[in-house]
């Protein structure tokens, strides 16, 4: 048997709740995850919170509660979200867990005792809200340091760091030698240039009690905690760790955002090696979303809520919107025209009237039993298929609806060319109309299997609707042919409701 495939997320920050651009990540790995499954594959889905260092003990003292307390009230919401964008992850991880932190702190015994640790004092100019030390490199032209850092003090510290240095070569070399390593190619090209253009400073692992006691005791120092991010980074090894039975390591991808390649591209291939781990098979990097063309933030108030939108206009249009408008890599624009666009002419014009009209023909014209075979679309809907396997396996999910969308455009283009309501007024065109109403209903039938990763209710609901039973949940299904003649099926309903605006 093959590998589980091990898909993890970034774990997010619990400082406030979740938005847009976090959903977006996790619908991305849930897509991914469910297409695998499809596809046959054994697959393990892991996602969950960040919940040390200094942006959230800021944000606990902000509400005046222990940052346990705060945490623990925050990822029930978390978890909530989770369940309302329907993912279907295995596990979730919480950084605050005794599984975790017992991993974290012998990780750190055993690279210590390794001798990749070192004690040294360091001055320098630190952002608090950005939670480190800045360099020269990153003062503006006239000195100042940018506003985006917040308050920026000066600060002398003895600290823990993790030697570096002698690494850089072999990671260029490998990430060199793996091309799909780092994706898309333009990232990769940034880390690569990265690389090759600086010089790797050593990567301080520790912050001092009187700074941040919020985070994960040094286990050689009771003086200092762990820096957040190593904490944070080692939560795809700790929790592929508590389920051993299951051999999940090396992951299979990380999916993350464009502002978090460094850690993962460069720190965490790095710490891995020093641990004698195997690297992640893929870093696979989405971009940024943006409200109207300006930034997502909180304090100007820009922000999409995505359950205002999934409470509205249901789950399967919010999946459906985020991954159709926007490809992984590139950064993108939420428009609430763009949103109700799509919703109408795709979902609501497109897969719903195609599903909702060859449904209601079949019942009205032959009582909802399916006639013999005909295999007008089959070529099309094997192509469809084809694409969407092919593409699934290259986690190309835009393209991938764009391919079955193929499909759905075919068809409803196959209803206005046969006419099945004309056909239906004249006894000779029996047999034709019974070809036609075949065809659609099988095309609706594969387009559920197709689609089933991206929209699991609707697609459960068109199966419902063909009066099938179980889920179309594997791909291997959208064979064409699968609805025999004879069949009945059940009660046609629209999908995607008009709404007024
Ligand atoms: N806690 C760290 C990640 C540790 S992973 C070992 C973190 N958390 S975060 O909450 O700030 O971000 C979580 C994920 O959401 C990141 O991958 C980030 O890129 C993504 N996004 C945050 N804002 C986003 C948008 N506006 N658009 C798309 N994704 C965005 O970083």
């Amino acid at each position: 048997m093959s590998k589980r495939f091990y898909i993890t997320t970034a774990i997010d920050y619990v400082n406030g709740q979740p938005h847009l651009g976090h959903a977006y990540e996790k619908i991305i790995a849930d897509v991914i995850a469910r297409a695998r499954r499809s596809l046959g594959q054994e697959v393990f889905f892991l996602t969950g919170l960040d919940e040390h260092g200094q942006k959230v003990q800021q944000a606990a003292q902000a509400e005046k509660k222990n940052p346990q307390d705060y945490c623990d009230a925050l990822a029930v919401d978390w978890q909530n979200f989770a369940k309302k964008l329907e993912l279907t992850n295995d596990d979730f991880v919480r950084t605050t867990q005794p599984r975790h932190k017992e991993f974290v702190q012998a990780t750190l015994t055993k690279l210590n005792e390794a001798g990749h640790f070192y004690q040294a004092s360091y001055t320098g100019y630190y952002s608090a809200k950005e939670e480190t030390f800045l360099t020269e490199k990153d003062r503006l032209p006239d000195g100042k340091f940018d506003p985006s850092y917040g308050e920026v003090v000066e600060l002398k510290e003895d600290n823990y760091y993790f030697k570096l240095g002698a690494q850089q070569q072999w990671l260029i070399d490998y990430i060199e030698a793996n091309p799909d390593f780092i994706s898309p190619s333009y990232r990769r090209n940034e880390v690569l240039g990265f690389l090759k253009n600086n010089t790797l400073e050593d990567l301080c692992i520790s912050r001092p009690l009187a700074r941040l006691n919020w985070g994960i005791p040094l286990p050689f120092d009771q003086e200092f905690v762990t820096y957040v991010w190593f904490d944070a980074l080692v939560n795809y090894t700790s929790i592929a760790h508590a389920h051993p039975e299951l051999g999940l390591w090396p992951a299979d991808i990380h999916i993350i955002g464009k502002d978090i390649v460094k850690f993962h591209a460069v720190y965490w291939p790095i710490m891995l090696k020093a641990m004698g781990l195997p690297l992640p098979k893929q870093i696979l990097v989405h971009g940024f979303w943006q409200k109207d063309g300006a930034r997502i933030s909180k304090s100007t108030g820009n922000v999409v809520d995505p359950v205002a939108i999934i409470n509205e206009w249901g789950v399967d249009a919010f999946r459906f919107y985020v991954l159709r408008e926007l490809d992984i890599g590139p950064d993108g624009n939420w428009t609430e025209a763009g949103f109700r666009s799509r919703y109408q002419a795709e979902l609501g014009n497109g897969l719903g009237n195609l599903v909702n009209r060859s449904l209601s023909m079949l019942k009205r014209y032959r009582n909802g039993v399916v006639p013999a075979r005909s295999n007008e679309l089959a070529a099309d809907a094997a192509k469809a298929a084809d694409e969407t396997r092919a593409l699934f396996q290259q986690s190309q999910l835009q393209s991938a609806l764009q391919s079955i969308w193929g499909l759905v455009n075919r068809a409803n283009k196959y209803v206005d060319e046969t006419a099945p309501f004309k056909l239906a007024k004249d006894p000779a065109q029996a047999q034709r109309l019974d070809e036609v109403l075949y065809n659609l209903a099988e095309s609706c039938r594969v387009l559920a299997v197709l689609l089933n990763p991206f929209l699991p209710g609707t697609s459960a609901k068109i199966y419902a609707q063909l009066g099938l039973t179980g889920l179309p949940d594997k791909l291997a299904e959208a064979t064409w042919g699968g609805l025999p003649a004879g069949h009945t099926i059940g009660e046609p309903a629209p999908l995607f409701p008009r709404k007024e605006v």
